[in-house]
């Protein structure tokens, strides 16, 4: 039940400075960190990265947004961590994400009013959607030397390490 899932702070994350804020709330439910990196993804990357979009109308304002500055891309780790960080994270559009998740407390852009203006939405952040997307973009973006099995406080109270 230990998972690990790929979360990135997009460009407009970390352009608006929220890194911080982003990265506290993770650590705060006590998911452990096992990997951390800033990278600048060019178009070659993003359409690895965003596979399943690729030819989707949306996708060349995706491509743009991933690509406009640097993401910090980061690994985590915890019990059903893919599940948990979807949860933190709020659905895909903002407008519709609940108070209190990472989308909804700091976006509110709207389907349609990105639709209106011919972009895509900005989001501020990744979440892998399931285990095995996890897994593959895990290995895509990380290799294993950079992936770290440590200790935390939080085996204590939360894992029983
Ligand atoms: O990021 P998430 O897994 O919630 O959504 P997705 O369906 O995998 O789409 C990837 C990203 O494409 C979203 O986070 C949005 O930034 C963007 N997108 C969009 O701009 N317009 C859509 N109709 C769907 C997705
Ligand atoms: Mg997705």
């Amino acid at each position: 039940m230990i998972e690990r899932t790929l979360v990135l702070v997009k460009p407009d994350g970390v352009s608006r400075m929220l890194v911080g804020e982003i990265v506290t709330r993770f650590e705060k439910v006590g998911l452990k960190i096992v990997g951390m990196k800033m990278f600048w993804v060019d178009k070659d990357f993003a359409k690895k990265h965003y596979k399943a979009h690729v030819g989707k109308p949306f996708f060349p304002g995706l491509e743009k947004n991933i690509t406009e500055g640097p993401v910090v891309a980061m690994v985590l780790e915890g019990v059903h961590a893919v599940e948990i960080v979807r949860k933190m994270v709020g659905t895909t559009e903002p407008k519709s994400s609940a108070p209190g998740t990472i989308r909804g407390d700091y976006a509110h852009v709207s389907y349609k009013y990105a639709d209106a203006k011919g972009v895509a939405m900005k989001n501020l952040i990744h979440a892998s959607g399931n285990l095995e997307e996890a897994n593959e973009e895990i290995a895509l973006w990380f290799v294993d030397k950079e992936l770290h099995s440590y200790k935390t406080v939080h085996d204590v109270h939360i894992t029983y390490e």
